[in-house]
Protein backbone atom coordinates (compact mmCIF):
# COMPACT_ATOMS: atom_id res chain seq x y z
CA UNK A 1 0.00 0.00 0.00
CA UNK A 2 0.99 3.42 -1.06
CA UNK A 3 0.43 6.65 1.33
CA UNK A 4 1.38 10.58 1.71
CA UNK A 5 1.43 11.57 5.31
CA UNK A 6 3.42 15.01 6.75
CA UNK A 7 7.10 14.06 7.44
CA UNK A 8 7.75 14.48 11.37
CA UNK A 9 11.03 14.81 13.21
CA UNK A 10 12.18 10.89 13.17
CA UNK A 11 11.88 11.35 9.59
CA UNK A 12 15.01 13.68 9.13
CA UNK A 13 17.56 10.94 9.10
CA UNK A 14 15.73 9.89 5.98
CA UNK A 15 14.95 12.71 4.91
CA UNK A 16 18.44 14.67 5.02
CA UNK A 17 20.13 11.53 3.23
CA UNK A 18 18.03 11.24 0.56
CA UNK A 19 17.82 15.22 -0.32
CA UNK A 20 21.25 15.18 0.02
CA UNK A 21 22.44 12.20 -2.17
CA UNK A 22 19.59 14.21 -4.94
CA UNK A 23 22.04 17.92 -4.64
CA UNK A 24 23.42 17.62 -8.59
CA UNK A 25 19.20 17.98 -9.39
CA UNK A 26 19.14 21.41 -7.53
CA UNK A 27 20.25 24.72 -8.43
CA UNK A 28 21.74 25.15 -5.06
CA UNK A 29 24.14 22.50 -4.97
CA UNK A 30 24.68 22.74 -0.80
CA UNK A 31 24.67 19.53 0.82
CA UNK A 32 22.73 20.12 4.10
CA UNK A 33 23.36 19.44 7.83
CA UNK A 34 21.13 18.16 10.23
CA UNK A 35 21.05 21.47 12.17
CA UNK A 36 20.15 23.21 9.23
CA UNK A 37 17.34 20.58 7.80
CA UNK A 38 15.64 20.79 11.24
CA UNK A 39 15.93 24.47 10.87
CA UNK A 40 13.79 24.10 7.93
CA UNK A 41 11.78 21.77 9.35
CA UNK A 42 10.12 24.49 11.87
CA UNK A 43 9.75 27.10 9.36
CA UNK A 44 6.79 27.28 6.51
CA UNK A 45 8.57 24.83 3.88
CA UNK A 46 6.30 21.55 4.16
CA UNK A 47 7.26 17.88 3.39
CA UNK A 48 5.21 14.64 2.56
CA UNK A 49 6.80 11.42 3.35
CA UNK A 50 5.86 8.86 0.91
CA UNK A 51 5.83 5.52 2.34
CA UNK A 52 5.44 2.13 0.30
CA UNK A 53 4.12 -0.97 2.90
CA UNK A 54 5.74 1.30 5.47
CA UNK A 55 9.10 2.00 4.43
CA UNK A 56 9.97 5.55 3.47
CA UNK A 57 10.57 5.91 -0.25
CA UNK A 58 10.32 9.48 -0.89
CA UNK A 59 9.52 12.87 -0.36
CA UNK A 60 7.48 15.81 -1.54
CA UNK A 61 8.17 19.23 -1.07
CA UNK A 62 5.63 22.23 -0.93
CA UNK A 63 6.58 25.47 -0.05
CA UNK A 64 4.21 28.71 -0.17
CA UNK A 65 4.85 30.78 -3.17
CA UNK A 66 0.70 33.30 -2.93
CA UNK A 67 -1.90 32.70 -0.78
CA UNK A 68 -3.76 31.04 -3.90
CA UNK A 69 -0.39 29.07 -5.35
CA UNK A 70 2.56 27.10 -4.41
CA UNK A 71 6.06 24.88 -5.08
CA UNK A 72 6.49 21.69 -5.16
CA UNK A 73 8.95 18.83 -6.06
CA UNK A 74 9.86 15.77 -5.50
CA UNK A 75 12.52 12.73 -4.67
CA UNK A 76 12.38 9.14 -4.76
CA UNK A 77 15.05 6.86 -3.51
CA UNK A 78 16.94 5.32 -6.65
CA UNK A 79 15.73 1.45 -6.18
CA UNK A 80 12.05 3.06 -6.32
CA UNK A 81 11.78 5.04 -9.58
CA UNK A 82 10.20 4.76 -12.62
CA UNK A 83 7.17 3.15 -10.56
CA UNK A 84 4.89 5.59 -11.16
CA UNK A 85 5.82 6.81 -7.23
CA UNK A 86 6.24 10.42 -8.06
CA UNK A 87 3.36 10.99 -10.24
CA UNK A 88 0.80 9.56 -7.69
CA UNK A 89 2.58 11.42 -4.87
CA UNK A 90 2.87 14.49 -6.55
CA UNK A 91 -1.10 14.40 -8.40
CA UNK A 92 -2.42 13.44 -4.62
CA UNK A 93 -0.87 16.75 -2.97
CA UNK A 94 -1.71 19.06 -5.62
CA UNK A 95 -5.51 17.38 -5.42
CA UNK A 96 -5.09 17.70 -1.73
CA UNK A 97 -4.06 21.07 -1.12
CA UNK A 98 -6.66 22.38 -3.47
CA UNK A 99 -4.84 25.09 -4.55
CA UNK A 100 -5.86 27.16 -8.04
CA UNK A 101 -1.60 27.06 -9.26
CA UNK A 102 1.02 24.93 -9.03
CA UNK A 103 4.88 25.86 -10.00
CA UNK A 104 8.32 24.30 -9.84
CA UNK A 105 11.53 24.95 -11.04
CA UNK A 106 13.71 22.24 -12.76
CA UNK A 107 16.95 22.11 -13.99
CA UNK A 108 17.72 22.38 -17.71
CA UNK A 109 19.81 19.28 -17.67
CA UNK A 110 17.38 17.07 -15.61
CA UNK A 111 15.21 15.73 -18.98
CA UNK A 112 13.86 12.65 -16.57
CA UNK A 113 12.48 15.20 -14.43
CA UNK A 114 10.85 17.48 -16.98
CA UNK A 115 9.46 14.32 -18.44
CA UNK A 116 8.09 13.87 -15.35
CA UNK A 117 6.16 16.81 -14.58
CA UNK A 118 5.40 17.60 -18.50
CA UNK A 119 3.54 13.98 -17.58
CA UNK A 120 1.11 15.51 -14.93
CA UNK A 121 0.58 18.78 -16.87
CA UNK A 122 3.20 21.13 -15.87
CA UNK A 123 3.97 23.61 -18.99
CA UNK A 124 7.13 25.73 -19.15
CA UNK A 125 6.56 28.91 -18.82
CA UNK A 126 10.43 30.56 -18.66
CA UNK A 127 13.85 29.82 -18.49
CA UNK A 128 16.66 31.42 -16.31
CA UNK A 129 20.33 30.64 -15.34
CA UNK A 130 19.87 26.52 -16.47
CA UNK A 131 16.63 26.48 -14.38
CA UNK A 132 13.09 25.56 -16.36
CA UNK A 133 9.77 27.55 -14.24
CA UNK A 134 7.15 25.38 -14.94
CA UNK A 135 3.21 25.80 -14.05
CA UNK A 136 0.36 23.79 -13.76
CA UNK A 137 -3.48 25.19 -13.37
CA UNK A 138 -5.60 23.39 -11.72
CA UNK A 139 -9.24 22.89 -13.48
CA UNK A 140 -11.77 24.34 -11.29
C1 LIG B 1 12.55 12.67 -11.06
C2 LIG B 1 12.03 11.63 -10.08
C3 LIG B 1 11.45 12.33 -8.86
C4 LIG B 1 10.94 10.80 -10.79
O1 LIG B 1 10.34 9.92 -9.84
P1 LIG B 1 9.67 8.53 -10.29
O2 LIG B 1 8.86 8.02 -9.16
O3 LIG B 1 10.74 7.65 -10.83
O4 LIG B 1 8.75 9.04 -11.48
P2 LIG B 1 7.55 8.22 -12.19
O5 LIG B 1 7.83 6.75 -12.10
O6 LIG B 1 6.27 8.73 -11.65
O7 LIG B 1 7.75 8.65 -13.71
C5 LIG B 1 6.89 9.57 -14.35
C6 LIG B 1 7.41 9.85 -15.74
O8 LIG B 1 8.67 10.49 -15.69
C7 LIG B 1 9.49 10.04 -16.80
N1 LIG B 1 10.62 9.24 -16.29
C8 LIG B 1 10.81 8.81 -15.01
N2 LIG B 1 11.98 8.14 -14.94
C9 LIG B 1 12.51 8.11 -16.18
C10 LIG B 1 13.70 7.58 -16.73
N3 LIG B 1 14.59 6.93 -15.97
N4 LIG B 1 13.95 7.79 -18.04
C11 LIG B 1 13.08 8.46 -18.81
N5 LIG B 1 11.91 9.01 -18.36
C12 LIG B 1 11.64 8.83 -17.05
C13 LIG B 1 8.58 9.17 -17.64
O9 LIG B 1 7.91 10.02 -18.56
C14 LIG B 1 7.63 8.62 -16.60
O10 LIG B 1 6.41 8.19 -17.15
P3 LIG B 1 6.32 6.70 -17.79
O11 LIG B 1 6.92 5.77 -16.77
O12 LIG B 1 4.84 6.51 -17.99
O13 LIG B 1 7.10 6.75 -19.04
C15 LIG B 1 13.16 10.61 -9.68
O14 LIG B 1 13.77 10.12 -10.85
C16 LIG B 1 14.21 11.23 -8.77
O15 LIG B 1 14.08 11.25 -7.55
N6 LIG B 1 15.30 11.74 -9.41
C17 LIG B 1 16.41 12.35 -8.67
C18 LIG B 1 16.01 13.64 -7.99
C19 LIG B 1 15.31 14.62 -8.92
O16 LIG B 1 15.65 14.79 -10.08
N7 LIG B 1 14.31 15.29 -8.35
C20 LIG B 1 13.55 16.32 -9.03
C21 LIG B 1 14.24 17.61 -8.88
S1 LIG B 1 13.38 18.92 -9.71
Amino acid sequence: MIIIRKMRENDLIFFLELRNSCVEFLHNKKVFTMEECRHWFNKSIRYYIIELDGTPVGYVRTSNKTRRSIYIGADILPEYRRKGIASWALTTIMDMLQKPKYYLEVLETNTIAKKLYEKIGFKELSRKDGSILMEKEMLK
